[in-house]
């Protein structure tokens, strides 16, 4: 939770402030705040903009990192660097110099300052680092480059807002579309890589376990969670380890009679848990089901293998039944290393009642299984692949805009075990050359979704657009690829020339 106010005793210029082409009542901040308010004077902003910060509980290193990143951002167009050596006389030249942070680790309640000295200052008051550095994100959208007076300025000020998102768990999933990375204790791991150029080393993992390479995730307040998707999905492991396929032949799922399987599980899950401190980890368990994909009869393969077979007889299972019996030691397995598993809604369809409690269940396949999941009593993740899977380049940014993860559930204390939702950028329609813009605006669709609350949200439509357009061209100037916004088809070029907020 954080506020952020931006006062000023006297404003210098008056009211011209963004674009004059665009509604200038509209609040142009991405995700709209739960509350705000604001006035009409324009204030200008020192580049030498000094930052405090008071309050103690966590790192303020994050927090100097998070501000210097920012100010590269708000200052990009202007020269950064006061040219006078007379700073007395640069700073009356500004508005606000200076940005005051104040932490209150620990506690969800936040105060105003009661009618002290805020003039010429920007405060920002928050419950954690994080949400002080949320509150920076909300504060660089509030400045802009003005070309007339070549400075940074920030119009419709004195400004008010309190925000929070509505929901803790906001997530993107960036798929690799293969596993290629190299686990020492199985240095045949990645021999299944497409090819010898597209590989994960040791090093490379090193490197997001490395402080400063996690740091980095750290100052942007981003967790990363893993997946190592589980039986299903795991056929080139067998490249190297032809063990784990349950014949030559006949490669997925991995065989479920071996030892080794779970063995080789184990140790990926013990080297990997290293490099991902986050509490959750996601085991995957999707397309195995029998039931529900015709073209992913996967499980055929198990019943076809004959030690398989034979292996399934003696325990007197079906196919069905090692499938869950899969999925539950690599639960087990992942419930060891002190993770709390994730996985995909199937395993709820099929075998809902023997999955761990602390199952977070992730649907994808459609609507409808939040609510399933919440009524009995697990966690759910929203995905429905109608909406926010992003490899489906035909949804338009408002179909995801519009999809609600809390859509059948009215019971207030069930709608807490939604925890929140992700889109996923899946690897089939992506690569390096164009992912940024199938992810981008329509990821950002999503994420008000999951920020702001419902009640902040605007129902019509036309505002909504004109907010996307103008959050699309400021990731723009941030150096994001993100697409125009009305295409019907994902990341497709602008129409034609024109302005960048039209498109
Ligand atoms: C600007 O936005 C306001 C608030 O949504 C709306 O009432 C008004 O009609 C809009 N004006 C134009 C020109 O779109
Ligand atoms: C600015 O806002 C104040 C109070 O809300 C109002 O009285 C004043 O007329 C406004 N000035 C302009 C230039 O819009
Ligand atoms: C908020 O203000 C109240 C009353 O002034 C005070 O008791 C409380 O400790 C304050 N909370 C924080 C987090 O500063
Ligand atoms: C496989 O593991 C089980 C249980 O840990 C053990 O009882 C069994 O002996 C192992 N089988 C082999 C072939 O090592
Ligand atoms: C497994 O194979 C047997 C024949 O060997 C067949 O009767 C059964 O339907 C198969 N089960 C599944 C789930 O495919
Ligand atoms: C391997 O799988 C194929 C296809 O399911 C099956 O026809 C074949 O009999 C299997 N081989 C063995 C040795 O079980
Ligand atoms: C909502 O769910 C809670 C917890 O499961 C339950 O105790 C309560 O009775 C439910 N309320 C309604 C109105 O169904
Ligand atoms: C806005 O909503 C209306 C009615 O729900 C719909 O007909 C229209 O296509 C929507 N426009 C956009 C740009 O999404």
């Amino acid at each position: 939770m954080f506020l952020i106010w931006v006062f000023q005793l006297v404003g210098l210029n008056s009211g011209f402030g963004l674009n004059s082409g665009l509604n200038q009542s509209l609040t142009y901040i991405w995700p709209l705040p739960c509350e705000h308010t604001s006035g009409n004077e324009t204030l200008t902003v020192n580049p030498a903009l000094s930052l405090s910060i008071i309050g103690h509980g966590g790192s303020f290193r994050i927090l100097r990192e998070g501000f210097r990143r920012y100010k590269r951002i708000i200052f990009k167009f202007s020269s950064g660097i006061s040219v006078s050596k007379n700073s007395r006389r640069i700073r009356s030249l500004y508005d606000i110099s200076a940005l005051r942070i104040i932490v209150k680790s620990g506690s969800d309640e936040l105060n105003k300052t009661e009618g002290k000295s805020v003039v010429w200052e920007t405060i920002i008051e928050a419950s954690t680092i994080y949400g002080a550095l949320r509150g920076l994100e909300t504060f660089s959208q509030l400045c802009a480059f003005d070309y007339t007076t070549k400075s940074v300025q920030i119009s419709r000020a004195p400004w008010y807002i309190k925000d929070k998102p509505r929901f803790a768990y906001r997530g993107l999933l960036l798929d690799t579309d293969a596993f290629p990375l190299e686990v020492p204790a199985y240095p045949k791991l990645w021999n299944g890589a497409y090819s010898k150029w597209e590989r994960y080393t040791v090093e490379d993992a090193s490197r997001i376990v490395s402080f400063s390479y996690y740091l980095a995730w750290c100052t942007a307040g981003i967790h990363v969670m893993a997946e190592v998707d589980v039986p299903g999905h795991a056929e080139s492991w067998g490249t190297g380890y032809p063990d784990l396929w349950p014949n030559a032949t006949c490669r997925e799922p991995l065989d479920v009679t071996k030892n080794f399987t779970f063995d080789l599980i184990s140790g990926i899950l013990s080297e990997i848990r290293e490099i991902f401190p986050f509490e959750l980890f996601h085991l995957g368990g999707d397309e195995v089901n029998t039931d529900l994909w015709d073209s992913f009869v996967l499980t055929d393969c198990w019943n076809k293998t004959r030690h398989v077979k034979q292996w399934l007889d003696d325990n007197k299972m079906k196919p069905k039944d090692a499938y869950r019996y899969f999925v539950l030691k690599a639960q087990e397995i992942a419930i060891s290393k002190n993770w709390t598993p994730v996985n995909w809604e199937e395993t709820f369809n099929a075998f809902a009642k023997s999955l761990n409690p602390r199952t977070v269940v992730h649907n994808w396949l459609g609507p409808g299984v939040c609510p399933k999941a919440v009524a009995k009593g697990f966690k759910c993740i929203f995905s429905n692949q109608n909406v926010w899977y992003l490899d489906h380049l035909d949804v338009s940014w408002d179909e995801v805009y519009y999809a609600e993860p809390l859509e059948g559930i009215g019971n207030k204390s069930k709608q807490e075990l939604v925890i929140g939702g992700e889109v996923c950028m899946w690897g089939e329609t992506v690569d390096t050359s164009n992912v940024q813009q199938t992810i981008w605006p329509r990821a950002a669709a999503a994420a008000e979704r999951l920020w702001s609350t419902e009640e902040a949200l605007s129902a019509d439509n036309i505002t909504v657009l004109q907010r996307l357009q103008y959050f699309r061209c400021l990731l723009n100037r941030r150096g994001v690829q993100a697409a125009p916004v009305t295409n019907y088809y994902a990341r497709n070029p602008p129409s034609g020339s024109g302005s960048c907020y039209w498109q």
